[in-house]
């Protein structure tokens, strides 16, 4: 068993929060870093909690549909979740609940070294961001960006964007989360750095 499978196991019978008593079904994380890439959103919802998968109902339907669009398949990105318990009735998670979990959070970045995070959503921008010393108060704020950091010593770019259940409920906004992620995923580093108009994404 390798660490990450390890880090999983932990994660299915971790009790740190009251999460744990809500739930069917941790839900660690899937996926791999072929692309140095890590997705995360908020939390598991009911499809999530029943499966023990991340992002298995219909804003993940969303979300596996936009990487498809960009010839990017699930396996080649970690997908995962600020915290690994649903929350009942799909409620946001809490403060204590988020930095409870937050350790596995930063465990998976430490072992899979992805060069860049996309955090889903104000929840998981602000958590994201917070680790590299950053704030964000809304989404508006950090959208389409990215802002460089460590974590675990491990040297990142957290790229914020849109959820994609915000996508589901404004349709108006899926051009934008699927621009932001083809941005995110298949830009290079380079790119980011040249030009002032790109350099205006990466502070
Ligand atoms: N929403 C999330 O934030 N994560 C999931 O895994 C599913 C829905």
């Amino acid at each position: 068993m390798d660490a990450l499978e390890g880090l999983a196991r932990e994660i299915t019978c971790c009790t740190r929060c009251q999460l744990h008593k809500f739930r069917k079904n941790a839900v660690p994380g899937e996926g791999g870093v072929k692309l140095g890439v890590m997705i995360v959103g908020e939390a598991p919802g009911a499809s999530e909690d029943e499966c023990g998968r991340p992002f298995v109902g219909s804003a993940g339907r969303l979300l596996t549909e936009a990487l498809a669009r960009l010839g990017i398949s699930r396996d080649d990105v970690y997908i995962t979740n600020v915290v690994k318990c649903r929350p009942p009735n799909n409620r946001a998670p809490e403060e204590g609940e988020i930095s409870a979990c937050l350790v596995h959070l930063v465990r998976q970045i430490e072992l899979l070294r992805p060069r860049r995070i996309i955090a889903l959503g104000l929840t998981s921008s602000r958590t994201l961001l917070r680790l590299v010393g950053r704030r964000a108060e809304r989404i508006s704020d950090v959208r389409g960006k990215c802002f460089r950091g460590r974590v675990a010593g491990v040297s990142v770019e957290v790229c914020a964007t849109y959820h994609p259940a915000a996508a589901l409920r404004n349709p108006s906004l899926r051009k934008t989360l699927e621009g932001d992620l083809a941005a995110f995923l298949l830009g290079g580093l380079d790119e980011y750095l040249v030009g002032s108009d790109n350099r205006r994404h990466i502070a």
